[in-house]
């Protein structure tokens, strides 16, 4: 498949995202074996790597979803300042809960997430994420499970967007929004 001109190159193939998918799968499948989990995604971003990873996990799984926005404009605002736009259809309590996220970048978002899903009282709690970009990263939280760690430039496809667009793309590819 070739890719279009703005995206200047491919990170990640989609045969490497669906093996390393595969290999995150089974750590979580032997983590939680014997037990039931929740996936949870966030809209829209993580809805793409959610489906891959529960259909690579090999214990019983739920799923269940929240969106989120930030608040007023995206740019007057403090990063990390989001709020739930759609909350979870179901309560966690009792529950072992996986956070699955598309990226974790600065952290504010997935702290935000972390701090509010703990608050209402899962059995266990932890976060999954198909990108990790750690030289970004202002606010520390724990990543449990991760898929790749990226360099410092925006990419698209598995869910990731620039501007709606590209989320169907089965590779990670980094976007040179200038060819736009
Ligand atoms: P954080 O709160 O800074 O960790 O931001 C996480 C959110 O920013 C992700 O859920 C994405 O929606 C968005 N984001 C961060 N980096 C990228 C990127 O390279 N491509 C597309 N979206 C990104
Ligand atoms: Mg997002």
């Amino acid at each position: 498949m070739t890719a279009p001109p703005e995206i200047e190159r491919v990170l990640f193939t989609e045969e490497q995202v669906a093996a390393r998918i595969r290999e995150v799968a089974a750590e979580i499948s032997e983590k939680y074996r014997g037990r039931d989990l929740k996936l949870i995604a966030v809209l829209k971003g993580s809805v793409f790597f959610l489906t891959a990873l529960a259909r690579a996990i090999e214990i019983p799984v739920k799923i269940d979803f929240l969106a989120i926005s930030s608040f007023g404009g995206p740019s007057q605002v403090p990063p990390g300042m989001v709020r739930i736009a759609k909350d979870l259809d179901d309560p966690i309590q009792d529950e072992d809960v996986l956070l699955v996220e598309d990226i974790v970048d600065t952290g504010f978002t997935a702290r935000y997430l972390l701090q509010t899903l703990a608050g209402r009282s899962p059995r266990s709690l932890a976060i999954c994420t198909l990108l990790d970009r750690t030289v970004r990263r202002i606010v520390q939280i724990p990543v449990d499970f991760r898929c790749f760690e990226i360099p410092d430039r925006f990419v698209v496809g598995c869910g990731l967007d620039y501007k709606q667009l590209y989320r169907n793309l089965g590779y990670i590819g980094v976007m040179n929004p200038e060819k736009r």
